[in-house]
């Protein structure tokens, strides 16, 4: 196999970390973006993997924003070379009930973790396409898939993600492009430790597999996803919930 080059959004956050790891090691040149502001830390990271023979270019820019979203990802083309694999999974959880949410509570998620996916894919796929091959996955979220309390905003923005994805399926099947969905549920992360223990603990009971989730347990979908050999399957939503939703 020739060695891809692979974009993983939020790789630096808990799920990104892993996947990034995952690709490096299944012999992808990765490239993890982040987050300017949290640039700092996620450098120190990118230096530790290094140091464990799992080297990551490190690109930090704002997803939210269309300019340096595609100057992030020249950046990167330059770098390492074409992108092959995207991986969108920057996201961020603002969770309020609807009647208390701001504009700021809506718009951040919105522009975090749905104009991100545009932004990204927008930037990468004509490449793609050109050079007939790619592989996108989006990581949703189950609250996308059955809707939360208190998180009207993420679950907006989730569903929207899914739709994205079998609409930009149907445009590229042709090209040798697949672009597919993953629906984590709760996974063992800093979002689910910003949702009140009682709350949490009440999830997690609810949950088939009786735990949550861990960050090893969605690379690993994605892994599936991305592999030479998947590409039949495109427009397609892969539940990895411990049976929290089925359907
Ligand atoms: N279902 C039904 N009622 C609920 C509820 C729930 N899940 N959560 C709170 N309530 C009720 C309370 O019982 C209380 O009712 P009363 O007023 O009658 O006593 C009322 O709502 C409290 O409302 P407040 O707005 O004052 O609530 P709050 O400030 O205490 O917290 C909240 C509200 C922040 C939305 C909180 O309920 C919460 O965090 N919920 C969970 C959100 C969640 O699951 N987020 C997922 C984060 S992880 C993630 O997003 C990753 C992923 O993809 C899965």
């Amino acid at each position: 196999m020739q060695t891809r080059v692979a974009l993983v959004t939020g790789g630096t956050g808990a799920i990104g970390r892993v996947i990034c790891q995952q690709l490096v090691e299944a012999g992808f040149r990765v490239a993890a973006n982040c987050y300017p502001g949290d640039a700092e830390a996620a450098a120190a990271w990118v230096d530790e993997e290094a140091r464990e023979g799992r080297p990551i270019h490190l690109e930090p820019f704002d997803v939210a924003d269309f300019e340096t979203t595609a100057a992030g990802v020249r950046n990167i083309e330059t770098a390492i070379g074409p992108i092959d694999v995207l991986i969108n999974a920057a996201g961020i959880t603002r969770d309020s009930r609807l009647v208390k949410m701001s504009p700021e509570q809506w718009n951040s998620v919105v522009h975090t973790n749905l104009d991100s996916v545009f932004n990204v894919t927008r930037a990468v796929l004509p490449g793609m396409l050109e050079r007939n091959y790619g592989r996108v996955v989006n990581i949703s979220s189950v609250n996308g898939q059955r809707g939360q309390f208190g998180q009207a905003n993420y679950s907006a923005a989730k569903a929207g993600v899914h739709g994205f994805t079998m609409a930009v399926a149907r445009e590229t099947a042709r090209k040798g492009v697949t672009i597919n969905t993953v629906s984590p549920g709760y996974i063992e992360s800093p979002l689910i430790m910003a949702v009140p223990e009682p709350v949490r603990e009440s999830i997690r009971e609810s949950i088939p597999a009786g735990r949550f989730g861990q960050p090893g347990e969605i690379a690993r979908a994605v892994q599936f996803l991305v592999d030479d050999q998947a590409g039949y399957i495109t427009g397609a939503d892969l539940s990895v919930n411990g049976g929290y939703h089925m359907g």
